[in-house]
């Protein structure tokens, strides 16, 4: 079974756009709250939490417990997603009569638990566990606390409770976003360190300062920690914490409170607080512009692919692009699925794997077995009928489905009826076979073309740049449209991967926010220009908004 990696990547990008749009229809609401969980709500969404829409009630469903419940455009969103009602009904948010509060309530078919006063999430969920336990029902409990909530010393009894009773069908999901609605936590109250300054990153840094896990493990718990924002993190997790019997498990997530929105991340002021309508499109933008950074270990040692592959680790690599090429639809042959299984166990970051062979319908589910999370195959060696069973075997093993093009193939007639639900579009700009060639510059206007189709065809996947992509052409790369980029000899042929992606990411956030400058520009002028870049406090983003905004003459 794959990760689901982008059911969940493209769930929780819509999640926090309706968010965006039902906090600032009603003029309330916590989006920062919203954001830090978002992630972990789509892993327990759409890959773990066994419910049925139709009908809420069924007796022997898992139960969501949201303590945090000031976060409940972040569930309702999940919710509405997961189709418990439609997605309109958002916009009724916080309005009277609607099912849809500031805070979770019963009314609200789906809902398990009305949130509001804090910390006693846990205590119910501790309750709703036993009780499963009793009946003999397989529930499973998911609890996701907020950090400040865990002030309360309610909390820390039922952790006693829990352990004491050995409650292993509950897990609970801490958000250490590090800001509760005054301040930063560790200001408040510590739960790890007294925060000295505003600088949450120092934090981040330094993982002997966190004691949160510490503290839940002299309680007897499981603690497993994790980047809150990292699916296949998230994912372990879950699976681990659920593999773990005779005590309760914690997860102690660390997030960015407003991630994915640079204005609201690690700022208080967002813990409660709706953006105003008129930067909405501009908040849409952004949300739909987060990328990927995916090394190719074929450029580095191809006999010891197992220390490339630590090395895509060590570099924090999104994914690991695995291109396998079969001597047939490319002269060269790299590997094959057995490669890949073993490599497998190294890491659980999404293994990105790109099927250079002919005939991929015949060898595809080898690929699924190894362990691909997202398995592209080439059109010019697909048709409808092959491409469609394709499409229903990776489907059905939450592997994420990718088409690849080469530089001189256009978008075939056949792939238009998949485009709405691909998943990843590989646009080719070298010929395939080898690592290390030029861009093919012709490529930026090829990109324009399709992204054209694409929109008609109402994409909603993510487009893959593939074969010289440099740290000199990665920004153009995200102007075109592509969110994924697979760096070969620009990441992996360098000796200090970390410090090349992180020059990557840092390209990419120029480009990003040129574009979003952009966009206010286009829709505000220069008044709406200063205003978006005066959200910006946190940090040195504002700094370089300023720039741009320089550069543009705007
Ligand atoms: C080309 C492969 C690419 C390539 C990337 O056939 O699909 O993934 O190895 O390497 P660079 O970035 O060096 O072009
Ligand atoms: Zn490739």
């Amino acid at each position: 079974m794959g990760l689901n990696y982008y059911r969940i990547k493209k769930n929780a990008r819509k999640a926090r756009k309706l968010v965006i749009r039902a906090t600032s229809i009603a003029g309330s609401g916590h989006p920062g709250g919203s954001f830090s969980m978002a992630e972990i709500m789509g892993c327990i969404f759409f890959k773990h939490l066994r419910y049925d829409p139709k009908n809420p009630q069924w007796e022997d469903r898992d139960k969501l417990v949201l303590s945090k419940g000031h976060a409940s455009p972040g569930l309702f969103s999940n919710m509405a997603l997961a189709g418990y009602f439609d997605i309109s009904e958002l916009d009724t948010l916080r309005q009277l009569g609607s099912r849809l509060q500031g805070h979770p309530d019963l009314k609200c078919p789906g809902v398990e638990f009305c949130g509001g006063s804090l910390g006693i999430g846990l205590s119910f969920s501790i309750g709703s566990a036993l009780a499963a336990r009793i009946d003999g029902r397989p529930t499973r409990v998911f609890t996701v606390m907020g950090d400040g909530e865990t002030d309360e010393g309610q909390v820390w009894e039922a952790a006693m409770t829990a352990s004491k009773y050995k409650v292993d069908n509950l897990t609970a999901i801490l958000d250490r976003n590090f800001i509760q609605q005054d301040s930063y936590t560790e200001k408040i109250m510590p739960l790890d360190e007294e925060l000295v300054g505003d600088d949450l990153s120092e934090m981040w840094r330094d993982a002997s300062r966190w004691k949160v896990g510490d503290k839940w493990r002299s309680f007897g718990w499981n603690v497993i920690d994790i980047d809150g924002h990292r699916i296949e993190q998230i994912d372990n997790a879950i699976k681990k914490a659920m593999q773990t019997k005779g005590v309760p498990s914690i997860i102690v997530a660390r997030t960015i409170k407003g991630k994915g929105v640079e204005h609201m991340e690690d700022n208080p002021k967002w813990h409660g607080q709706a953006p105003k309508k008129e930067f909405v499109p501009i908040i849409d933008m952004e949300i739909d512009s987060q990328s990927m950074i995916a090394p190719s270990i074929i450029a580095g040692d191809m006999t010891n692919l197992e220390n490339e592959v630590k090395r895509c680790v060590n570099g924090r690599a999104d994914y690991i692009h695995l291109d396998v090429m079969d001597g047939q639809f490319v002269p060269n042959k790299t590997f094959d699925h057995t490669k890949i299984k073993e490599l497998r166990p190294l890491t659980v970051i999404p293994f990105d794997t790109h099927l250079m062979i002919n005939e991929p319908v015949r060898h595809v589910r080898d690929y699924i077995e190894a362990g691909s999370d997202i398995i592209t195959v080439h059109a010019e060696v697909c048709d409808a009928s092959s491409f469609g069973q394709i499409n229903d075997m990776l489907r059905a093993s939450e592997v994420g489905v990718g088409l690849a093009i080469n530089p001189d193939t256009e978008l075939p007639e056949w792939s238009k009826e998949f485009i709405p639900t691909l998943d990843q579009l590989i646009v080719m700009s070298v010929v395939p076979g080898k690592s290390g060639q030029k861009y093919i510059e012709a490529t930026h206007e090829k990109m324009h073309r399709l992204i054209g189709i694409l929109q008609e065809n109402k994409f909603e996947g993510y487009i893959e740049a593939d074969g010289g992509v440099t740290l000199d052409n990665i920004g153009s790369c995200f102007v075109d449209g592509a969110r994924a980029f697979v760096g070969g000899s620009a990441i992996i042929g360098q000796q200090d991967v970390r410090g090349v992606i992180r020059e990557f990411r840092n390209k990419i956030a120029y480009a990003r926010r040129r574009m979003l400058i952009q966009k206010a520009y286009e829709l505000g002028g220069k008044e709406l220009v200063a205003k978006w870049i005066d959200l910006h406090i946190i940090g040195e983003k504002k700094n370089q908004l300023l720039q741009i905004a320089k550069e543009l003459g705007y």
